[in-house]
């Protein structure tokens, strides 16, 4: 007799259906099961789960799956149509669909020394002829030969600018410049609306020798606009000279508006322009990265793009079997929507890196946090997870013990780099190495820990150590040679082809962000309820924020 779940239509297998079943067998297994200490499969699993391509190494062999999950996700991004949506992406089709844009960050990054592909000729040439002129103008700079309002040579950039505008360049300072004496100019960062990170350097630098980058796709960000206007009465003020001057002198501006740039005085030959197709969170690549070539020198932001291209080149050519972002990506769906792992931690274990967790909170929410598809309809599973994060070692000192031992099943991508250089003093150096070495003994065994819990326990000191810990945190290990320009371009180019592969898995349109408008507009109009003669309150319906207005109003009297 038929049971009473077969029903006359037969069951249909989809490569999801497939992945559903597939999971489901799979939960009976722990990390520690398939870890299984000593086993030559174990073995052959850690070494086919395990890949590397130049500078980066992944190791993939503490994801709760197995090489056959492997292969059914490769049917499924393949059933998804990986292959054509990619090469429409590199071909500059208008992938972008509500924005009937296409997303060509890849153009940014593309050597004049190589045919771009089909389709992306014109603006692989718009990008290069940017990317002379930028360097001109840090070479303006280095040399010496860029004078402020009063004649003096700049010495200090402060760049303003905020989301991708500030996120990417700041993370690669943060990573690159990370010794003062490496830097040819200094870079500051601006970002908050309120001011509060200008304060401070309104008071400590010399305005007669500091030049302002705004940089800002659309040039109508308030965030950026209000700081921007901050910092020119400071120099106006400052050096004595009205606004105009100041602009004249010491503003720079990249946008995709070349048009309100001018209209906002910057001089067209301190305007740096990139087109609407590239993505404000893709845009590291176009001059808004000018304050790292002005910190670093323009052959270092070069190797980040040589990088961030070889593993353009990578994803574009290679087999799904090998290929990084795509199987980042394939791994990442997995957890989230076959695992239903709600939330992703990054974990950089360098403190160089600890501004990585807040660009790819922006690069992967911001893209993949969506719930209706390209057909228009509602989707009916998890889309990109919550990503969170913070310098692994801190970490240790903070949320871990909830990871350890708390309820919850978070996901983690572990970042380390394996060799740093040292310093002159031999002393100093041997000291520095036990620090490196110290910090990659704490981020594997962190990333033994998530995956075996309990059973990370030595023999030898079962019964002798605190228990409980839970285990089967799926978790990968992203070890990077050293963290130089190329290593970190081919890093961030890897999480930005992921988000491409999850937006196809999910039929999402990865390149907008509807989700930011709204809030956007309510504050305008609560701005002007804050104001030092604040109208009436009548567009407030909700009697909460109502309230709360009064209560602001009152204490700012
Ligand atoms: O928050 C929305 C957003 O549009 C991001 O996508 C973007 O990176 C950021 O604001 C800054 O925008 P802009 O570069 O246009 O100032």
């Amino acid at each position: 007799m038929n049971s009473p779940l077969s029903s006359a239509t037969p069951r249909v297998y989809t490569p999801v259906s497939e992945l559903h079943v597939h999971a489901e067998h799979l939960q009976a297994q722990s990390l520690s099961d398939l870890l299984g200490s000593g086993s030559t499969a174990a073995q052959q699993r850690a070494n086919a789960l395990a890949f590397t391509f130049g500078s980066l190494h992944i190791d993939f062999s503490k994801q709760r799956l197995t090489t056959k999950t492997l292969m059914l996700l490769k049917d499924w991004v393949e059933s998804c149509g990986l292959a054509a949506k990619r090469q429409a992406l590199f071909a500059g089709a208008k992938v972008n669909t509500s924005e009937r844009r296409a997303a060509l960050h890849v153009a940014a990054r593309w050597p004049s020394s190589e045919t771009p592909p089909e389709g992306m000729e014109s603006a692989a040439a718009f990008c290069q002829h940017q990317r002379k002129r930028m360097a001109e103008m840090v070479e303006r700079v280095h040399s010496g030969k860029w004078y402020g309002a009063t004649g003096q040579a700049i010495t200090d950039i402060v760049h303003i600018g905020v989301g991708g505008s500030d996120l990417g360049p700041k993370l690669v300072s943060e990573a690159l410049a990370d010794r003062p004496s490496s830097a040819k100019v200094n870079v500051h960062y601006v970002s908050t609306m309120d001011g509060a990170q200008l304060l401070p350097l309104m008071e400590c630098l010399n305005p007669a020798t500091t030049l302002l980058v705004l940089a800002s796709k659309s040039f109508t960000t308030a965030d950026t606009q209000f700081n921007v206007r901050t910092a020119l009465a400071w120099l106006s003020h400052a050096l004595e000279v009205d606004e105009a001057t100041v602009c004249r002198h010491q503003l720079i501006g990249v946008s995709s508006k070349p048009d309100k740039m001018a209209e906002f005085g910057v001089p067209e030959a301190q305007q740096l322009v990139f087109k609407e197709w590239i993505g404000g969170r893709f845009s590291l690549w176009s001059p808004i990265g000018i304050s790292v070539a002005m910190q670093l020198g323009v052959a270092c932001f070069d190797a980040l793009l040589a990088g961030a291209h070889a593993m353009d080149k990578h994803f574009l050519h290679t087999p799904i079997e090998e290929n990084l972002p795509a199987l980042v990506a394939l791994v990442g769906a997995w957890n989230s929507q076959f695992l239903n792992i709600p939330t992703h931690a990054v974990l950089p274990y360098d403190g160089r890196l600890k501004s990585l967790p807040a660009y790819l909170q922006q690069l992967e929410m911001e893209s993949n946090g969506k719930s209706v598809g390209l057909d228009g309809r509602s989707v009916t599973h998890a889309t990109c997870p919550i990503l969170w994060g913070d310098v692994g070692p801190n970490g240790q000192h903070a949320f871990y013990q909830l990871l350890h031992q708390g309820v919850h099943t978070v996901s983690a991508d572990f970042v380390a780099v394996a060799q740093r250089a040292g310093v002159g003093c031999e002393k100093v150096n041997r000291s520095l190495k036990a620090q490196e070495q110290l910090t990659l003994a704490h981020c594997l065994a962190q990333s033994q820990l998530f995956a075996l819990g309990d059973d990370a326990i030595p023999q030898a000191l079962r019964g002798l150590m605190a228990q409980g810990y839970r285990g089967n945190q799926p978790n990968s290990v992203v070890l990077l040679k050293t963290l130089d320009a190329w290593s970190i371009g081919a890093l961030l180019a890897l999480y930005e082809h992921k988000v491409f592969v999850q937006s196809v898995l999910w039929n999402l349109n990865p390149f907008d962000q509807p989700g930011v408008e709204l809030g956007k507009r309510l504050a305008t109009s609560l701005y002007q309820t804050l104001a030092d003669e604040p109208v009436e309150y009548q567009n407030v319906e909700d009697p909460s924020t109502a309230q709360l207005l009064h209560k602001v109003n009152e204490w700012r009297k």
